[in-house]
C-alpha cells in the first residue's frame, strides 16, 4: 500500500500461513520375497507454515518411513513432495543434504547424541560443521541451552545427563541451526510419562516461539490432541481427524503394542 513501510516483521507475518509442505500421491511400497509390501499408496496432504501436526497409527503403519521421505532421507515410490520451494524428487543427494542441513530439524525417539562430548559441543556440532567459527559456535550453543533450560549443564558430558535432559539437548541441537521445519519421530516415547510431559510441552513451545513448521510422530494420542491437526496413516491411507474428535474417532484399544487394550488418557496429559 502507498506509504506502508514494509518492514521485516511485516513480511514474516504476512507469509505465516502460506503454504510450506505439500504431498501429492505419495506412495511407498518395499520388495518382499516375490511380491511387494504396499506400506502406504497415493497420500496427500499439505501444511502451512507455523502448523503443528500430529502423525499417529499403529506401529508399522509407516510414520517413521513417511516422516524419512518428508526430510529427504529416503525416497517414495510414486508421487512428489514439495518442501520450501523444493521438489524433494529431484534432488542430487548432495542437494538432499543441503535441504536437510537448511531447512529441517530432526528429533529421533532415542537422542544420537554423542556421549563422550559436552553438552554444549553436541549442540554445537551442526554449526561446526557449517564451517562457523567455535567462538561463534559456542556461544549459540549456550543461548540455546538456556533455551532448553540447562544453562547448568553445559559442560556436562552427554552421556552423564539423565534421558529427558539428553532429549532437550537433542532438541537444542536440532534447531541450532534455525531450520523451518521440525520433524520428530517418537520424540517422547522413550521417556517416562511426567518427563516425556516435559519435552513435550518444551517442543510445544519452541513451535509457537520460533514460528516452526512441526510434525511430531506420537503414539501419545493426549499430545497429538494438543496438536493443532492430527493426520491418522492406517492401513495405507492417510485420514486427518480433528484433535477434539480423537478419542471418539480412534476408539481405545488401538495403540496398544501388546495387544492388551489401552485406554485414552484424559485431554492434556501424559498417557
Ligand atoms: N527398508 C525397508 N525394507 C523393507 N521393509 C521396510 C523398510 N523400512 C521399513 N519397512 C517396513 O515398513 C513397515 C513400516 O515401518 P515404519 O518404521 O515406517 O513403521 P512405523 O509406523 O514408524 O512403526 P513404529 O510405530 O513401530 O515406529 C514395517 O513393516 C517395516 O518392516
Ligand atoms: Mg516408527
Amino acid at each position: 500500500m502507498k506509504g506502508e513501510k514494509v518492514t521485516l516483521e511485516n513480511e514474516l507475518a504476512s507469509n505465516q500461513g502460506a503454504e510450506l509442505l505439500r504431498v501429492e500421491g505419495l506412495s511407498k511400497t518395499f520388495p518382499s520375497g516375490t511380491s511387494e509390501l504396499v506400506l502406504f499408496e497415493n497420500l496427500s496432504f499439505q501444511m502451512r507454515k507455523g502448523e503443528m501436526l500430529a502423525i499417529i497409527g499403529e506401529s508399522g503403519a509407516g510414520k517413521s518411513t513417511l516422516l524419512h521421505i518428508l526430510g529427504a532421507l529416503d525416497r517414495p515410490s510414486e508421487g512428489d513432495v514439495y518442501c520450501a520451494q523444493f521438489r524433494l524428487n529431484t534432488l542430487s543427494a548432495e542437494e538432499a543434504a543441503d535441504f536437510r542441513n537448511r531447512q529441517i530439524g530432526f528429533v529421533w525417539q532415542f537422542h544420537y547424541l554423542l556421549p563422550e562430548f559436552t553438552a554444549l559441543e553436541n549442540i554445537a556440532m551442526p554449526l561446526l560443521l557449517r564451517g562457523r567459527r567455535r567462538r561463534d559456535a559456542e556461544r549459540e550453543s549456550a543461548e540455546w541451552l538456556r533455551e532448553v533450560g540447562l544453562q547448568d549443564r553445559a559442560h556436562h558430558r552427554a552421556g552423564e545427563l539423565s534421558g529427558g535432559e539428553q532429549q532437550r539437548v537433542a532438541l537444542a541441537r536440532a534447531l541450532v541451526t534455525r531450520p523451518q521445519i521440525l520433524l520428530a519421530d517418537e520424540p517422547t516415547g522413550d521417556l517416562d510419562d511426567r518427563t516425556a510431559e516435559s519435552v513435550f510441552a518444551l517442543i510445544a513451545r519452541l513451535h509457537s516461539e520460533h514460528q516452526l513448521t512441526s510434525l511430531i510422530v506420537t503414539h501419545n494420542l493426549a499430545f497429538a490432541g494438543r496438536c493443532g491437526r492430527v493426520l491418522h496413516l492406517q492401513r495405507g491411507r492417510v485420514e486427518e481427524i480433528s484433535p477434539e474428535s480423537l478419542a471418539v474417532t480412534i476408539g481405545q484399544s488401538l495403540f496398544s503394542r501388546s495387544g492388551v487394550p489401552c485406554s485414552l488418557p484424559p485431554s492434556g496429559q501424559a498417557d
